[in-house]
């Protein structure tokens, strides 16, 4: 039976591609199973790549790539394809940005974050006693931004090659057919259980009433229809009709604030992406709503005059001054990033050579600076958001990070139309002084208002040598994120690492407040005795970030690293 329907789901992809494409689709080659597939990690290939956090979306988007899509149409398979087969981040209920270069080297910037229902409001998490409502912001239908992801999608489309509807036919069929759960997908589910119960109006096809265990399969018919409608009516098939009617009813079930026109109106918006050198390198990278290009500018050209090569990878000297850098842009997070739309971001001052120079005047290479005035807050470890990067033979570049927030967004699916929604309205500062749920602070850049963009710290980058495509890189990991594509980054171009070890090499993370700094399983430990020493305050975390890395090698092929520490999974051909 699995095969039958393993044959039935190949004959579609292929049939409903020509179908729908000018002319007949040649090289279709190896398809996708969804019964039997396995992660591959690294691969050295010359053609194309797609590295994602599933290995059947990276192979959906190889499919399209070998079909004749471009970067840009394996870019919307395969997000289109997490969005059924990794449920946790993949989404059409959140929101995400997009960083790519064209073989015509146009940059591009998307930004299909979500926004504030025109309900919010500034204290719309803040109770009539005046605490900070946490469990408001960060699950079920009240902690739902408007969801940008189809808007994206759509925007993404205007540079690939294949029609829409070949592109999203691989979810479609996906969902409607079912393909079998990994062991962490299943235990994720399990662990999710009693939440998915607790914030839904409805029955869920991610709970049954048995235990989920890898090999199960997961059919989802619901959100094979809302698929089918975006297929068949383009955005108004999810902003517009039958989805937006799931959508309202579902807040109104609920007590959520998204209404039609919030829906009808919401936008994608083409930014002026954030450019940079470092070390003779171009990076470029996304500007406000998300805080990542900046910070991560920030943070580039703060260590930039110190010889980090001759430091050497984690030793105490590279590692206190990436700290001592990493601590002093994310306390400019804290004060002065938001949505631009909203508030004016000093972009230009936070990366002038001037200001980092001064923001480093009081680094001391033997003492740790202090992140004064701030009580202690905790990092949460969620990997909740989700990378895809990819690079065709053409040269397109395509980095994009996506995301529901925590893992499953507010665990809400919307009833009839089978996706979760976000939790992204976290993201905002809910009150001065109240961390979010990665210990991030914020003030009134980052307030709530109505509209509003909530800042993110989703850095998905590309950088260029020579004006050449160099490396694509982007990760989930919360306010981790940033700090992660900077040690990838750093790792390649300062240290000489592949792709490999840039992405699985053990990371660190400090963030301003709380003033510690989190060390990844498998950090060194003697760096970890000499920081401890020098008076810092280490803590160790299980995992940071699951980075997607493709880095272009000196003969031009492609090396594709998918991170060690998930289920992640690179093809290419
Ligand atoms: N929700 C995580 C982020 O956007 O940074």
């Amino acid at each position: 039976m699995k095969k039958f329907l393993f044959i039935i789901f190949i004959i579609n992809i292929v049939f409903t591609a020509c179908a729908q494409t000018p002319k007949p689709i040649v090289g279709a080659g190896k398809e996708v199973d969804p019964y039997h597939y396995t992660s591959i990690k690294n691969i050295t290939i010359t053609h194309g790549c797609v590295v994602s956090a599933q290995p059947l979306a990276s192979e959906v988007g190889l499919a399209i790539l070998k079909r004749g899509g471009n970067a840009f149409d394996a870019m919307i398979a395969t997000q289109l394809a997490l969005a059924v087969v990794y449920p946790g981040a993949g989404n059409l209920g959140g929101g995400g940005f997009t960083v790519a270069r064209t073989k015509n080297d146009a940059l591009i910037a998307l930004d299909y974050r979500e926004m504030a229902p025109s309900k919010a409001s500034r204290n719309m998490y803040i109770d009539s006693a005046g605490n900070a409502r946490t469990d408001w912001s960060q699950n079920g239908h009240l902690s739902a931004g408007v969801p940008g992801t189809v808007a994206g999608l759509f925007a993404e489309h205007q540079y690939a090659k294949l029609p829409f509807a070949a592109l999203i036919q691989p979810a479609i069929d996906l969902a409607e057919k079912g393909f079998v759960l990994t062991k962490s997908e299943a235990s994720s589910f399990n662990y999710n259980k009693e939440d998915f119960v607790k914030y839904n109006t409805k029955s869920i096809v991610f709970v049954k009433q048995n235990e989920w265990k890898e090999g199960d399969t997961l059919f989802q018919p619901e959100l094979a229809k809302t698929l089918m409608r975006i297929r068949d009516e383009g955005m108004k098939g999810f902003y517009e009709g039958e989805t937006a009617k799931l959508i309202v009813e579902e807040m109104q079930r609920g007590k959520g604030l998204i209404s039609y026109d919030d829906l009808k109106n919401y936008v994608c918006k083409s930014r002026k992406p954030i450019e940079f050198n470092y070390r003779g390198y171009h990076v470029v990278s996304m500007p406000p709503s998300s805080s990542g290009g900046i910070i991560l500018g920030e943070m580039l050209k703060m260590i930039e005059p110190y010889p980090m090569h001759e430091y050497g990878f984690q030793t105490k000297q590279s590692v206190q001054l990436m700290v001592e850098a990493e601590r002093r842009a994310y306390a400019d997070r804290a004060e002065h990033l938001g949505d631009a739309d909203f508030w004016d971001v000093p972009q230009n001052l936070l990366l002038s050579d001037a200001y980092l120079k001064k923001r480093m005047s009081d680094y001391d290479s033997t003492n740790p600076s202090k992140s004064e005035d701030i009580k202690a807050g905790n990092v949460h470890e969620s990997n909740q958001t989700t990378h895809i990067s990819i690079i065709d033979a053409d040269g397109n570049m395509v980095a994009v990070t996506t995301t529901l927030n925590n893992g499953y967004g507010s665990k809400t699916v919307v009833g009839g139309a089978g996706f979760f929604l976000n939790d992204e309205m976290d993201d905002f500062s809910i009150k001065p002084g109240v961390a979010n749920m990665y210990g991030a602070l914020g003030g009134d850049a980052n307030a709530i208002e109505p509209g509003k963009r909530m800042l993110s710290s989703m850095t998905p980058t590309l950088v260029l040598k020579n004006n050449k495509p160099f490396m694509v890189v982007g990760t989930p990991g919360g306010t981790t994120i940033t700090t992660s594509v900077f040690q990838s980054i750093v790792n390649v171009v300062d240290f000489g690492m592949n792709a490999q070890d840039a992405v699985d090499k053990p990371k660190f993370h400090h963030q301003w407040h709380p003033d510690t700094v989190m060390i990844e399983k498998g950090f060194s430990e003697k760096t970890a005795e000499q920081l401890k020493a020098m008076g810092y305050t280490l803590q160790e975390l299980e995992a940071i970030g699951r980075t997607e890395l493709v880095k272009i090698l000196p003969d031009g092929r492609f090396e594709a690293a998918a991170d060690i520490r998930g289920d992640d999974s690179a093809s290419g051909y």
